[in-house]
C-alpha cells in the first residue's frame, strides 16, 4: 500500500504558520462531504472495475491471442487512450518472461513511424487501435498507415486477426473500419472518459499482453476505494484535493509538481499530467501540472523549485530504498575521497537525496507531501491510479468545474480538419 507524510511538522502546524488552517479545514469539510456523496451514490465507473468484471474474459482472450501469435504489438491511441497503458506497462520492465514487445507511438511523428516500420516485421506485428470517440485524426492516420504497411508485406492474406480495436458502441469511423476488416472490437465503456480509462480494457489489455496482472491492478484500486468509502476525511485523495485547492485560492499556488524517486513511475507522471490538465484547466481556472523524476531532475529543476517563485505544491513519491541495489565498495570509495559513499548502496543514496530535497523545500516554506509506496507493483499502482483520479474529480468539484469535458481542445481538433481540407483542395 502507500501512505501520506508531511515530514516532521504536522500538516496543521504548517498550515497555521501559513495562516490558512481555517480555509483548509473548510475545504476539507467540503471535499469530505463530496466524497461521502460519491460513496453513497456509487463510486465513479472508472474505479468500479472489479477483477472479475464481465470485460475480463474477452480482454484476456484477445491478450493471449496477441501474445501467442505475434512478437510485437503496436498500440495506436493518444492521450487517455495511451498514457494509462504506458504508465502501467512501465512495471513490465522488471518482469521476466516471453512477452510480446509493445510499442506505443502516441504522438504523430513521420520519422518515428518510418523508424518503427523499419524495425518491425509486419507479419509478426499486431495492431491494436484504441479511440473512445473513434474519430481522432492522429490515431486514424496511424491506423491507415499501418494497414498499408502490413498489406505491402502480405498482399493476399486476411488481416482480420492482425488488427483489433477498442472503441465505443455506435456509428463511428473506427468501428466501421474494424467491422469491415472482420477484426475483434472490444467495447470502450460509455461511462468512462478517455483520461479516466486506465483501469478499463483501454489500459488493461496492453497490461495483459505484457504478462502483468490485471486482477492485481484492479484489486489495488478496490482496496484504495474501500478506505476512501470508510474514512473519506483521512483519504489521501480528499486531503490532497482540499490542500491543493486551498493553496491555490489562498496562497497563489498555480503549479503542482509530481516527482517520484523511481524510474518505474516516470510514465505515471505523464499520465497524471494529462489527467490533471484536461480535467481542471477550465473557465480561466486551474493549476498547471509539472513532472520530474528524482534524483535526476534535482540537476535540472530543483534550483527553480527552491529559489524561484513560491507558487508550487510538491508531491514527492518514494519507495523504501535503504539497503537496496548494488553496494559501493568501501575501499574503492575511500581511495577517491568518497568516504560518505563507503559501504552504502545505490538505494541509500536515493533515499538520502529524496529526504534532503524534501527537507530543503520545507525549510524554504514550501508545502511538500510525501507519498510512500511500499513497493511499485500492480496492486499499488492500481491504488495510485484510483487515488490520483479521485483527487482530480474532488479538486474539480471544489473549483466548480466539470472534470470530465474538454471543450477547448475540441475547437483545435475542428480547425486541424479544416486546414487538412484546405491542403486537399490546394
Ligand atoms: O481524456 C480525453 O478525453 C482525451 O485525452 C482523449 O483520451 C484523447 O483525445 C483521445 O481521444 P479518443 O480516445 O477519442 O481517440
Amino acid at each position: 500500500m502507500f501512505s501520506l507524510s508531511f515530514g516532521n511538522i504536522c500538516l496543521e502546524d504548517q498550515l497555521t504558520s501559513l495562516g490558512i488552517l481555517n480555509a483548509y479545514q473548510e475545504n476539507l469539510d467540503k471535499a469530505t462531504q463530496f466524497a461521502e456523496q460519491v460513496a453513497i451514490n456509487g463510486m465513479p465507473a472508472f474505479v468500479r472495475l472489479l477483477p472479475g468484471a464481465p470485460d475480463m474474459a474477452p480482454m484476456m482472450e484477445l491478450a493471449s491471442h496477441i501474445s501467442l501469435k505475434f512478437t510485437d504489438l503496436i498500440v495506436l491511441g493518444t492521450g487517455g487512450s495511451s498514457l494509462g497503458a504506458q504508465a502501467a506497462l512501465a512495471l513490465a520492465r522488471f518482469k521476466n518472461g516471453p512477452n510480446t514487445r509493445i510499442h506505443t507511438p502516441d504522438s504523430l511523428d513521420a520519422y518515428e513511424m518510418d523508424k518503427l516500420f523499419r524495425n518491425l516485421v509486419p507479419s509478426n506485428t499486431h495492431v491494436l487501435t484504441i479511440s473512445k470517440s473513434g474519430t481522432t485524426g492522429e490515431t486514424l492516420a496511424q491506423l491507415l498507415a499501418c494497414r498499408s504497411w502490413k498489406e505491402t508485406a502480405n498482399p493476399d492474406g486476411s488481416l482480420a486477426e492482425h488488427f483489433s480495436f477498442i472503441t465505443e458502441p455506435g456509428e463511428r469511423a473506427l468501428r466501421t473500419y474494424g467491422e469491415a476488416l472482420g477484426s475483434i472490437i472490444l467495447e470502450h465503456a460509455t461511462d468512462i472518459g478517455g483520461r479516466f480509462s486506465v483501469l478499463s480494457n483501454v489500459g488493461m489489455l496492453p497490461v495483459a499482453v505484457a504478462g502483468l496482472s490485471v486482477s492485481s491492478f484492479r484489486s489495488g484500486a478496490q482496496k484504495f476505494c474501500q478506505t476512501f468509502i470508510e474514512n473519506p476525511e483521512t483519504s489521501i485523495a480528499v486531503i490532497g484535493a482540499a490542500l491543493i485547492h486551498t493553496l491555490n485560492r489562498e496562497k497563489g499556488v498555480t503549479q503542482i509538481l509530481t516527482m517520484p524517486y523511481a524510474e518505474s513511475l516516470r510514465a505515471f507522471t505523464r499520465w497524471h499530467c494529462q489527467l490533471w490538465a484536461e480535467s481542471v484547466g477550465k473557465n480561466g481556472l486551474g493549476t498547471t501540472p509539472i513532472r520530474a523524476v528524482g534524483p535526476v531532475d534535482q540537476h535540472s529543476q530543483l534550483q527553480l523549485y527552491l529559489d524561484g517563485p513560491d507558487d508550487k505544491f510538491y508531491t514527492i513519491v518514494t519507495i523504501p530504498s535503504y539497503g537496496k541495489g548494488p553496494k559501493i565498495d568501501a575501499a574503492e570509495a575511500r581511495k577517491y575521497g568518497l568516504d560518505y559513499m563507503a559501504d552504502r548502496t545505490i538505494g541509500d543514496m536515493v533515499t538520502c537525496q529524496s529526504r534532503a530535497t524534501q527537507d530543503t523545500l520545507r525549510k524554504r516554506g514550501r508545502t511538500v507531501r510525501e507519498i510512500v509506496v511500499d513497493n511499485v507493483n500492480e496492486e499499488n499502482l492500481g491504488g495510485l491510479f484510483a487515488s490520483f483520479m479521485l483527487e482530480t474529480i474532488i479538486t474539480a468539484q471544489l473549483m466548480g468545474v466539470n472534470a470530465y469535458d474538454q471543450p477547448a481542445v475540441e475547437e483545435g481538433k475542428k480547425l486541424t480538419r479544416t486546414y487538412l481540407d484546405d491542403l486537399t483542395k490546394g
